[in-house]
């Protein structure tokens, strides 16, 4: 390899065709190394005549310049590749496909909560709530109940204790939404007692109910919807109009027998319970109870600030829950609080 131009694009095809550091490094040292190509010329500059020695080191120099600078560009090459193999290698592939997320539904009650504050809404009604834990003197005493009542046993209230262990008299779990009548009497009085004619009260009041109380049709918490109507001629054929009215709009079906049976509640009188029987259907002819209804007591109109002198009411408190049970055709009012989503997901 006499030519020097030769050598150098040979050690360029070298270093490039090396494609890792040892293999460069070895690449190298045919060329650089102590018995290398340059190297052995360099040596060999002593025994030329001193007129030529001059012109021949400049140009062996600048072979090895050239050689020299090929062999660093290609281990920064090598470094370069080297690197971004590595990065290749430890990066996240941030471009797979996502795991997919399922929607989520409405509960089957809050579907039929839903409907039925749009059904009563659309007949001018009010949607009002209250308090769960409520204080004895609202779910008990402004309702007519007095203090010796059994539905004040223990048996059928969640009371709640103090740090003694002792009954906290005044604090407990509502057993229905019938305070949210006394609440909102008194709210509505205060807000028109300045006008000679108070407006009616019409609202209903959803929300949950706490009772003692297991089973396949009963759970220790449940939903009720309280309804109020009260004004100056209200009477228990408006009660009757508006409940059988409601129930066929919310089952969408005429085909609907609606039933007042006369029963007792303490805070109105008269009272019935209120029995849905479909026509058609699996459940046909079977009587259920969904509901408690009455011509307000004048006891309890006066607990809420209004003269029964003067106004009438009705109010019923419905179970959301049993409505949902017979409108989706659901055994089990337990399926209801599980969160099994095999079974929720059936009301998507
Ligand atoms: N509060 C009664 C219950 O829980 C239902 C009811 C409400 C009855 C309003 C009459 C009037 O059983």
């Amino acid at each position: 390899m006499d030519n020097l131009e030769q050598l150098v694009a040979q050690a360029t095809a070298d270093f490039d065709a090396a494609t890792e550091p040892a293999r460069l490094e070895e690449a190298k040292a045919r060329y650089l190394g102590k018995d290398g190509s340059i190297t052995v010329r360099l040596k060999g500059l002593g025994k030329l005549p001193p007129e030529e020695k001059k012109a021949a080191g400049a140009a062996i120099n600048v072979a090895k310049q050239a050689v020299e600078s090929a062999l660093a560009a290609r281990r920064e090459a090598l470094k370069n590749a080297q690197l971004a193999a590595q990065l290749a290698s430890e990066s996240l592939d941030i471009t797979l496909p996502g795991r997919g997320q399922s929607r989520g539904a409405l509960h089957p009650v809050t579907r039929s909560l839903e409907r039925i504050e749009q059904l009563f809404r659309s007949i001018g009604f009010e949607v009002a709530d209250g308090p769960e834990i409520e204080g004895d003197w609202h779910n008990f005493t402004a309702l007519n109940t007095p203090e010796k009542h059994p539905a004040r046993s223990m048996h059928d209230t969640f009371y709640l204790f103090d740090e003694q262990g002792k009954v906290q008299e005044d604090v407990l779990l509502r057993t229905h939404t019938s305070p949210v009548q006394i609440r909102y009497m008194q709210a509505h009085v205060a807000r028109y007692q300045h006008l000679e004619h108070m407006p009616e009260i019409r609202v209903i009041a959803p929300g949950r109910v706490y009772r003692v109380d297991s089973d396949a049709t009963h759970s220790p918490m449940f939903h009720q919807v309280e309804g109020l109507w009260v004004g100056e001629h209200v009477s228990f054929a408006d009660l009757k109009g508006v409940v059988a009215d409601f129930l066929r709009r919310f089952f969408e079906s005429d085909d609907l027998k609606v039933r007042f049976r006369p029963s007792f509640f303490p805070f109105t009188e008269p009272s019935a319970e209120i029995d849905v029987a479909f026509m058609s259907g699996a459940l046909e002819g079977r009587w259920l109870e969904i509901a408690g209804c009455g011509m307000v007591h004048p006891n309890v109109l006066r607990f809420g600030g209004i003269d029964p002198e003067k106004y009438t009411g009705f109010a019923f408190g419905m179970g959301p829950d049993r409505l949902t049970m017979l409108r989706y055709s659901i055994p089990d009012l337990r399926l209801f609080f599980e969160g099994d989503l095999r079974f929720l997901a059936q009301f998507q």
